[in-house]
């Protein structure tokens, strides 16, 4: 036989082998890290014990877990952002139990029904899998559904705080729970439990100020309103946050080179820090908190998500926590260098969902090969997907009807507008008042209102609206601004001017009274860190423009956290912390104007002079 081949026929014949072998390292590859499926297996089976309402929670939980693979558990395991799945088919084909929108992160047209749509697209995709068992999709709506255009946007926390009613509070979280909940979003990351003892932090505003008992109080009228359902699961599941000591991290220590103090060290004793911190999440878990996000601090050298003693002895042993912890943003993955020590060390620290947020891949391929070695055994992954499978039914996922467009006409209705125009009237805090100038009367002659934040919903509003940095400015946000409500409230007689920068053309008589509406532009987490929150440079020049055109100055501070005002307070006749009302103006005018009293007091110290 000749076997003389041509050079070109051999090329041609290498070609040819070399692609069926790529073709066959591919689909090894594809093969070995898509989940192992038992081919005998039924899928989709129907009116089976975990699928009956009727039955307790935990023979449903049982049931369930038994029909579960490695697989299907690790996928429960795991929080990932939703613009980091690669197509919803991969929900499916990987088991992801539960996605999260980072801040901001929505459909392309952020209203309601897209929301919706959206949402029941990620759901149909979890119904696919094998079990059918459903998503579990979160959110930081901390003062309302505040990416969804049109929705109610309440004060921060931070104004919450300075209310001191609790009552209140729980029909803000009621409102915003049935506003998530009218979108299919049935997990909120919030309440802040943060007990905030440095307003440099860029986090302030998110919480309930330095006062733990009010932090504590506050916080659970805020979780018990979040969940309160009739319907015997809870309308939308509370997440208090951040497990443990965040308000007390040392400026000037963070990780992160971008923060001061965000993701910084806290070096308080444990006797301290279960004085102050600890008290709120007590309180939330004897208030029913079924699930815990711990912070991305460093707690004497250690950071949060790797401490077992933290979160295995004091929460889940010593305080009886029986829901699931789940860890913050990317902060398992900054345990170490490695990945898989990363994981293991956090998972056997004792938290059971990993918010990593990006790559569920190696996620999965990770937690298979360390429950293989033994570096994670089967009882831990058991423990932690017993956790999350109850409070998923706790939450009616597997029993609530999807929600529908119909729902969706409660978002930013009227009603909830009123409630969070009295949070914001609640929540003004007098600074100064000279001579009771404040409350003003509604029949002055002439009133020149000026200032970065008198026309601008997206700086009442502040961070976590629209954007995860908030916006400057009037779209995305629908509400009054607090110019809108001046006007509003005036006299028909009463004149009004409105420059931004303080340039009016007054030569001969002053306004009565010149209105000032300064502070912060909007912020979110880090960003925020700030060596001393001042007011800017053309806040303060619009204020003595105006100052020089008006017989009397009132200034109204739009801020997250108190700013240093210690060296200009002596010549305003009136200062009012306002915080960041969020869409409700006309709530600044309603005791700007007398009528309604002011009430608020501070959440946290606000040096004046
Ligand atoms: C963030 C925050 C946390 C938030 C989470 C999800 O980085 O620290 O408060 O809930 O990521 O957006």
């Amino acid at each position: 036989m000749n076997f003389n081949i041509s050079r070109s026929n051999l090329m041609i014949i290498l070609i040819i082998a070399l692609s069926v072998i790529v073709v066959l390292i591919f689909i090894f590859l594809n093969q070995s890290s898509s989940p192992a499926i038992d081919e005998k297996r039924i899928c989709h089976q129907t009116n089976l014990p975990y699928q009956n309402p009727a039955l307790p929670i935990d023979e449903r939980v049982t049931d369930l877990m038994s029909r579960m693979t490695d697989e299907e558990k690790i996928g429960q395991m795991v929080l990932i952002e939703k613009n980091s799945i690669h197509g919803t088919n991969d929900i499916t084909k990987y088991n992801i139990g539960a996605l999260l929108s980072g801040g901001g992160a929505g459909p392309k047209q952020e209203t309601p029904l897209a929301w919706l749509m959206m949402i029941n697209d990620f759901q149909s995709a979890a119904k696919d899998t094998c079990l059918g068992i459903p998503l579990l999709y979160g959110i930081d709506a901390i003062h309302g559904h505040g990416n969804v255009l049109g929705a109610t946007i309440f004060p921060h926390a931070i104004g919450l705080g300075a209310t001191k009613d609790p009552d209140l509070v729980k029909r803000v979280a009621k409102a915003t729970a049935d506003e998530m909940a009218a979108t299919g979003i049935y997990w909120n990351y919030a309440p802040n439990l943060d007990v905030a003892n440095d307003i440099r932090w860029g986090k302030t505003y998110e919480t309930f100020g330095s006062n733990p008992e009010n932090v504590a109080q506050l916080g659970v009228a805020y979780l018990e309103g979040m969940q309160d359902s009739p319907n015997g699961y809870f309308n939308v599941l509370a997440n208090p946050k951040h497990f443990i000591g965040g308000g007390d991290m040392e400026y000037g220590t963070s990780r992160n080179k971008k923060f001061m103090v965000e993701e910084g060290n806290i070096t308080i004793d444990e006797n301290t820090l279960r004085q102050t911190h600890l008290i709120p999440f007590q309180k939330a878990i004897a208030s029913k908190a079924r699930v815990i996000m711990v912070g991305t601090a460093t707690w004497q050298g250690k950071m949060n998500s790797d401490n077992h003693h933290l979160l295995t002895e004091i929460l889940k042993n010593e305080l009886g926590f029986s829901g699931f912890i789940v860890s913050d943003w990317y902060g398992v993955y900054q345990i170490e260098s490695s990945k898989y020590n990363s994981l293991v060390r956090a998972v056997n620290a004792g938290i059971d969902m990993v918010m990593t947020p990006f790559d569920y891949k190696d996620f999965i391929s990770n937690m298979l090969a360390a429950l293989s070695s033994g570096d994670i055994t089967k009882e831990r992954i058991d423990d932690a997907v017993k956790r999350i499978l109850t409070v998923k039914f706790e939450t009616g996922l597997f029993d609530r009807p999807q929600a529908q467009p119909e729902g969706l006409s409660i978002i930013g209705n009227n009603q909830h507008r009123e409630i969070a125009r009295e949070a914001v009237r609640k929540s003004q805090v007098l600074l100064e008042n000279k001579n009771s100038l404040l409350p003003l009367p509604k029949s002055l002659g002439k009133i020149i209102v000026a200032g970065s934040s008198a026309d601008n919903l997206g700086r009442q509003a502040g961070g976590w609206t629209t954007e995860w940095q908030g916006i400057d400015g009037n779209y995305g946000i629908v509400g009054t601004t607090i110019l809108e409500a001046i006007q509003n409230t005036v006299s028909k007689d009463t004149e009004i001017d409105y420059n931004k920068n303080g340039n009016f053309s007054i030569t001969n008589n002053l306004a009565d009274v010149g209105i000032v509406v300064v502070g912060e532009k909007p912020y979110a987490e880090g960003w925020g860190d700030t060596a001393n929150p001042i007011l800017s440079s053309e806040d303060l020049t619009a204020i003595e423009k105006v100052k020089a055109k008006s017989k009397k100055i009132v200034i109204i501070i739009v801020s997250g956290r108190p700013l240093d005002i210690k060296e200009h307070a002596k010549n305003w006749d009136a200062i009012l912390a306002t915080w960041l009302p969020g869409s409700e103006g006309q709530g600044v005018t309603d005791v700007l104007f007398g009528d309604y009293p002011f009430t608020g007091t501070l959440p946290v110290k606000w040096e004046l002079n």
